[in-house]
């Protein structure tokens, strides 16, 4: 039985992918089917340029959107960074923080993403803040520690912040490599990390389990006690698919 203050939750994660009439055909196929899935919260988080066109194709559809990162500055001197309430200015409700492609190509630290997932709050945006080890940290067993150290600084933003965020386990080794995380594996590290929440008082976190999510393996992944649904790279590009997921 779902946790009804647990909804579930399946967000697209389009990264470096899209162009106008792309997008334009796979939010056409979204807005079609997302009626078929009323238990499940289904969004999208893409591209910045492309923000102003989902925000104008989705609007009233149901589904919702976001970015896929923020800067933690509020205003400013800053060239190339996106502050939080030009998001809400397109009504994002979402955005991603702290994903593995943003830690290992941009270096972003573990206060880094607690800043960011801050400034999202400060606007009305929901930071959905991504954790996950490194195939190498995994085979050195290393996996609770490198997640308690990941949350260790977004925790320390206290029980009322945390609780209005969601929180993403992505091991780094199973995303965009067709190897996901066998439903156990997931589970064993979605324990520790509601282990955590409910130690801070927010026991009813979202928890999304992300890396190579499709329709076929998407089922045995929610039926685990703590998965509470996805973030999904790869397989959010095609809206059967990625529907399918959010009917899992
Ligand atoms: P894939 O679903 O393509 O493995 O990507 C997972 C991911 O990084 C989502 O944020």
């Amino acid at each position: 039985m779902v946790n009804p203050s647990r909804k579930r939750l399946v967000i697209g994660n389009w990264k470096m992918h899209g162009d106008t009439a792309f997008n334009s055909e796979l939010l056409a196929g979204l807005r079609a089917g997302v009626a078929d899935v009323p238990h499940c919260d289904v969004a999208v988080c893409v591209p910045f340029p492309y923000l102003y066109q989902v925000c104008s194709l989705l609007e009233g559809s149901g589904l919702g959107w976001g970015a896929q990162d923020v800067s933690e500055h509020e205003k400013g001197a800053y060239t190339g960074e996106v502050a939080a309430n030009m998001l809400t200015d397109f009504q994002c409700q979402w955005v991603l923080v702290g994903h593995s492609e943003r830690r290992t190509y941009h270096g972003e630290s573990d206060a880094t993403v607690a800043s960011k997932a801050s400034a999202a709050l400060a606007s009305g945006l929901t930071p959905v803040v991504c954790v996950g080890e490194t195939l190498e940290q995994q085979e050195a067993g290393q996996t609770a520690a490198i997640i308690e150290r990941q949350l260790a600084m977004v925790l320390a933003l206290g029980r009322d912040a945390v609780a209005r965020m969601v929180i993403a386990y992505e091991p780094v080794w199973a995303i965009g490599t067709g190897r996901t995380a066998t439903p156990e594996q997931a589970q064993d590290v979605h324990a520790l990390i509601r282990a955590k929440l409910k130690a801070i008082g927010a026991p009813d976190v979202r928890i999304l389990y992300g890396g190579s999510v499709k329709a076929s393996n998407a089922a045995s992944l929610f039926a685990m006690p703590d998965i509470d649904g996805a973030l999904v790279g790869g397989a959010s590009l095609v809206a059967s698919e990625f529907l399918s997921i959010a009917a899992a």
